[in-house]
């Protein structure tokens, strides 16, 4: 059965972000969030994003009505009963998601698709409290969602084949290019990005170069688009830190384990560019 209709859970940076993907590529979307004040802020951060792609002539201003018009705002869960695949952006918190999940699985179709978000979290582990464990999948996606080109496909030993195929497709009808991976804490990129962006920050401890040297020594001898410490800055320090602990608990190594400064800065306030300051002033 195709998929038409998309819920997405959760309508903050990473959900508001899913939901334009998915309504620009023609789903129906329904997203839900906790408040209307959630929803209409996240809402009206993709209408943003919409107008300055009309303004730019990238968009005509029917297409910018009609992908808003493929998207319904809700506080319920009810409007998700009709969704064929549901995914999860919510807050990275296991009972929060289980308790979404156990819900939705007696709302939704038997054939409906259940995708989780999550950047640290097993799925595996969501997927438990379902009876649908071979149609559950991650559904990793970057931020910024509507540029970033990868989605990462996370299959358990209970995904099926034909639901892991369901995502990948989906993935590229939205105009990605996903990779699959399995269902192991940090999956593929931040397995690899977190441990490099925990170093920039001891080199930035130990004064091996200013943070400005620090980054431009990746861009340029890199080839990145930006340096670890804006990119540190653009995550969030918050997040960071949260996605470290989890890695650093599962595997006990020490290239995962957080640098001070980062605590430090973390329980100053200094969470990025969300709080106008990081490494970098906003
Ligand atoms: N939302 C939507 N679109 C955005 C955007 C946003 N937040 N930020 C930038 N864009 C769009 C712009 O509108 C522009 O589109 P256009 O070409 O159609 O006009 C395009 O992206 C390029 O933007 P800019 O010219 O303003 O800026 P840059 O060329 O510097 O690109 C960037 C900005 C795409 C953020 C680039 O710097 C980049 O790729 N940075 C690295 C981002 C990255 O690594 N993300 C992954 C983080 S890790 C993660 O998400 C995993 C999690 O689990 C931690």
């Amino acid at each position: 059965m195709g998929i038409k209709k998309v819920g997405v859970l959760g309508c903050g940076l990473m959900g508001a972000g899913i939901v334009e993907t998915a309504a620009r590529a023609g789903f129906q979307v329904v997203v839900r969030d906790i408040s209307d004040e959630f929803l209409s802020r996240g809402i009206g951060r993709i209408g943003k994003n919409l107008g300055r792609a009309v303004k730019k002539g990238r968009m005509s201003q029917d297409d910018m009505d009609a992908i808003l018009a493929r998207i319904e705002g809700t506080t319920e869960l009810a409007p998700f009963a009709s969704a064929d695949l549901v995914i999860e952006a919510v807050m990275e918190n296991l009972e929060l998601k289980q308790g979404l999940w156990k819900e939705l699985d007696g709302l939704c179709p038997a054939h409906t698709i259940f995708a989780s978000n999550t950047s640290s979290l097993k799925i595996g582990i969501q997927a438990e409290v379902t009876d649908r464990k071979d149609r559950f999948v991650g559904l990793h996606f970057f931020n910024p969602v509507p540029v970033m080109k990868l989605v990462e496909v996370i299959r358990t030993d209970e995904t099926s084949d034909a639901t892991h195929e369901a995502a990948m497709a989906f993935s590229r009808d939205l105009g990605k290019d996903p990779i699959t991976c399995i269902d192991s804490t940090g999956f593929v990129v931040n397995r690899l990005l977190i441990p490099y962006l925990l170093d920039a920050i001891r080199a930035l401890e130990k004064g091996i170069a200013s943070r400005e040297d620090i980054d431009k020594g990746m861009i340029l001898g890199c080839g990145h688009p930006m340096g670890p410490l804006s990119l540190l800055d653009f995550v969030g320090l918050d997040t960071t830190l949260y996605i470290a602990g989890i890695m650093s608990d599962e595997f006990g190594e020490p290239q995962y384990k957080a640098p001070e400064l980062l605590k430090t800065m973390v329980a100053a306030g200094k969470l990025g560019r969300k709080s106008g300051e990081g490494f970098y002033s906003y």
